[in-house]
């Protein structure tokens, strides 16, 4: 999958793209991230992509024209980074990880001129209800959550477990050494009986999301087992 960025701050996704699992993923060719400067498509000698707004007030506005120029030739869905759009979870991730291209531009000061929404953006995405300087975070949020899921990028059976995915939140998890002074891992971990183990991590997955994010159970279509494990989770809690 092809990522395309445009952001006036190129600098700050030289760390993204060079760790850790974004950086593998993009060396084993599952993904490649563009960053685009919008800089470089300014055409006068001062390269100005920003301008004040009109009719008065504070702070700068994203000119329009060079955020246009950068996206001609550029195919897929085009995403504007916006406190004021759909806000970011799972199932939208999900969606997005199966398309070929997208491009995701990160606003800055006040935003971006109103008429590049108008004209080119497919969708607008806050990542939650506050304001950040910039929509470079955002655009690394997005791009990070979708990449995760491209085939090869990690274990499928690793992010199917993860919170959300199945509509619970993860089980706990813990590793060597099982004993820190009187802190112990839950004995069944140790017991090698996969079954129970599942069985354990399935219920405690449950048991999180009921007492952390009820939420998330209200239109949830229980197992006969799910139901079970929820009945006696109500009676522990
Ligand atoms: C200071 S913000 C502009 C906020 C805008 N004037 C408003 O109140 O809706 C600058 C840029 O940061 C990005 N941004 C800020 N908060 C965001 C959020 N919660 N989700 C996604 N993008 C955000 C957007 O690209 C935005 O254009």
């Amino acid at each position: 999958m092809k990522i395309n960025i445009l952001t006036l701050f190129p600098g700050m996704f030289s760390g993204f793209t060079s760790e850790s699992i974004i950086k593998r993923a993009i060396n084993s060719g599952s993904l490649e991230i563009n960053i685009v400067d919008i800089r470089d498509y300014t055409f006068d000698k001062h390269n100005t992509a920003d301008d004040t707004p009109f009719g008065g007030g504070a702070g700068m506005v994203l000119k329009a024209e060079p955020i246009l120029k950068a996206l001609e030739g550029i195919d897929g869905k085009v995403i504007y980074t916006s406190p004021q759009g759909v806000r970011l979870n799972q199932k939208l991730s999900n969606e997005l990880s199966v398309e070929k291209e997208i491009t995701i531009i990160a606003g800055h000061y006040e935003g971006i001129d109103e008429r590049v929404i108008d004209e080119k953006v497919d969708l607008e995405i806050s990542i939650g209800d506050f304001v950040l300087t910039g929509g470079e975070l955002p655009a690394m949020v997005i791009a990070d959550s979708i990449a995760r899921l491209l085939p090869g990028v990690i274990k499928q059976d690793s992010y199917e477990q993860d919170s959300f995915y199945n509509g619970l939140l993860d089980h706990p998890h813990y590793t060597r050494p099982a004993k820190i002074g009187d802190l112990e891992v839950p004995e069944i971990l140790l017991s090698g009986h996969h079954k129970n183990i599942e069985l354990w991590r399935k219920k405690e997955s449950l048991k999180r999301t009921y007492l952390r994010r009820p939420d998330l159970l209200e239109n949830r279509e229980f197992t006969k087992e799910e139901k079970k494990m929820l009945d006696e989770i109500k009676k522990e809690v």
